[in-house]
């Protein structure tokens, strides 16, 4: 289940990624607004990925997650995933994180556009979410331009460094407009 985009490739995650990602959920920027903390060592990573490697060889699929790479050179420079939830709902929720180096390029909305023409047309979802801290200006940017609606604030419902942070609802719709 290769994604690939005018200038990234989004291959599924692999075992072999396990030290990029290390390195990736190490940053103090990436953990900014993150609920995971940054881990302690990378058997934590480890076992971050090991239900989505696993969930490959599910007969249902519910977990993805794909590297990002610079279609060029195939160099790593960020993750994303998306969860199902229960098949009659056809929902997913999306996510996404990039190495700082990257950042405002426009990678992290080429890369999220891509998982939405996956969910619509590759799983026929019926809606994508996305949860967004409302501090986190550069996401929230990432989910406007790929066309996503802010459905509303859910109060302190993210534990991020010992404080309760709100969070934004952001979905979009098989029927809104997506490319
Ligand atoms: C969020 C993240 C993935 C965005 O990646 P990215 O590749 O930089 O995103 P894009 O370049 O596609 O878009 C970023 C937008 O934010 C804007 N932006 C960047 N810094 C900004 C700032 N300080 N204030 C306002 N806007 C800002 C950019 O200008 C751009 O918008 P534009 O295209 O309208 O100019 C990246 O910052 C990241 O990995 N952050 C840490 C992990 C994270 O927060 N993940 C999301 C959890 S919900």
């Amino acid at each position: 289940m290769k994604l690939k985009s005018e200038r990234l490739i989004i291959p599924e995650v692999e075992w072999d990624d396990l030290n990029d990602i290390f390195i990736l959920e190490s940053q103090p920027e990436v953990d900014e607004y993150n609920t995971l903390g940054i881990p302690k060592n990378i058997h934590v990573t480890r076992e971050h990925l090991r239900p989505f490697i696993e969930d490959r060889k599910a007969e249902v699929r519910k977990k993805y997650c794909w590297t990002i790479r610079l279609g060029t050179s195939k160099k790593f420079i960020g993750l994303a995933g998306m969860t199902l939830t229960a098949d009659r709902f056809k929902m997913g929720e999306i996510w996404y994180n990039l190495m700082p180096q990257y950042w405002t390029r426009g990678y992290a909305t080429e890369a999220t556009k891509k998982l939405i023409r996956f969910g619509f047309e590759c799983l026929k979802l019926h809606r994508i979410e996305a949860g967004v801290a409302t501090g986190n200006i550069r996401s929230i940017k990432v989910l406007e331009k790929v066309g996503m609606t802010n459905e509303g604030i859910r109060r302190k419902i993210l534990p991020i460094r010992g404080y309760w942070v709100d969070n934004y609802h952001f979905a979009i719709l098989e029927d809104d407009p997506w490319d």
